[in-house]
């Protein structure tokens, strides 16, 4: 998600740097955010001026300084507190003390990042959605301990951005997980059940609901790993069986389908049109 949200700050001309931990992944990245600005001018959504002027405010490294020096310095890292909160513990060594330090986490607490971050008035979440060019809404997660100020700071980004922001309370999930996730937990169980097939449940839920993805599809395009990950995250914060990743989605998860990023998931991507995986339930 970080090279969208990098593409999107670009875009609206904001200087961006984008922190990358080898330099094989950060020459990905650069190319990542070129191939959709590029499509993006194909498709006349982006004049070649626009895309050139976004690349040359596109910084892309292996530094965290640079990143920290910013007005803002927005996470997208594993879905891991330990990780992200030793990000935190380094940035804060280096970072102005004005600076901004903004979550895009999913599921995981904020003010569990408090702390490690040195400047608890200063922390927020920032949950950006999957296109992060293409969809519109942005969730904006102060703690008990975030300033006023940092708010309508982020609020204002968010702005410039071009989306929707909307106010979440600091309990994971937020607003679009909270229903989200048990939702799309709950079409893997139907699938355990065999209520009905991969392509059924998601054709039912496209043309029954006018939704753009069936939730098995939606979550081949979220990744199964990291879907199991935030619904683990989620359980262990509520209790609620309906939280709970089912076996079928950790076996999955062994197995090394992911979803789209290793080709497989619920569907087989190496065929076009991806074809229904055998799960063998
Ligand atoms: N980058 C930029 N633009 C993209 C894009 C990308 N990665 N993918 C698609 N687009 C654009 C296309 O250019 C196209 O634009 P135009 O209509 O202006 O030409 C538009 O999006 C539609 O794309 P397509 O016609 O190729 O495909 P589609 O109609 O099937 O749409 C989709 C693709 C936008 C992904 C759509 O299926 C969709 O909205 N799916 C649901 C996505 C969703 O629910 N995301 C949230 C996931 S949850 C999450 O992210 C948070 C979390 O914590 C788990």
């Amino acid at each position: 998600m970080g090279t969208g949200i990098a593409e999107v700050a670009a875009r609206a001309g904001l200087p961006t740097y984008v922190r990358e931990v080898t330099t094989e992944l950060a020459a990905r990245a650069r190319q990542s955010i070129e191939r959709s600005l590029a499509k993006a001018v194909e498709r006349g959504k982006l004049a070649a001026t626009d895309r050139d002027e976004a690349l040359g405010l596109l910084t892309v490294g292996t530094e965290l300084g640079p990143a920290a020096a910013r007005d803002i310095l927005i996470e997208a890292v594993v879905e891991d507190l330990a990780v992200k909160n030793a990000l935190w513990a380094e940035a804060d060594t280096l970072a102005r003390p004005e600076t901004i330090f903004a979550s895009n986490t999913s599921s995981l607490t904020i003010a569990a990042m408090a702390v490690a971050s040195g400047r608890p008035d200063r922390v927020i979440g920032l949950h950006f959605f999957n296109p992060v060019p293409v969809m519109g809404l942005v969730e904006i997660v102060p703690t008990v301990g975030t300033s006023a100020a940092t708010v309508d700071a982020v609020l204002a980004l968010a702005g410039r951005l071009g989306k929707e922001p909307v106010l979440a309370k600091d309990a994971s999930g937020f607003i679009v997980n909270r229903l989200l996730v048990p939702y799309m937990l709950d079409a893997v169980r139907m699938v355990e059940q065999g209520v009905g097939t991969t392509a059924d449940i998601d054709t039912a839920m496209r043309l029954g609901t006018g939704h753009p993805m069936g939730p098995l599809t939606l979550l081949d395009f979220v990744g199964i790993d990291t879907a199991v990950r935030i619904a683990e995250i989620m359980f262990t914060e509520y209790r609620e069986t309906r939280f709970a990743p089912p076996p079928l989605l950790r076996r999955m998860v062994l197995v090394g389908w992911y979803g789209r990023k290793t080709k497989r998931g619920f569907y087989d991507y190496a065929q076009d049109p991806p074809v229904p995986t055998d799960l063998g339930v």
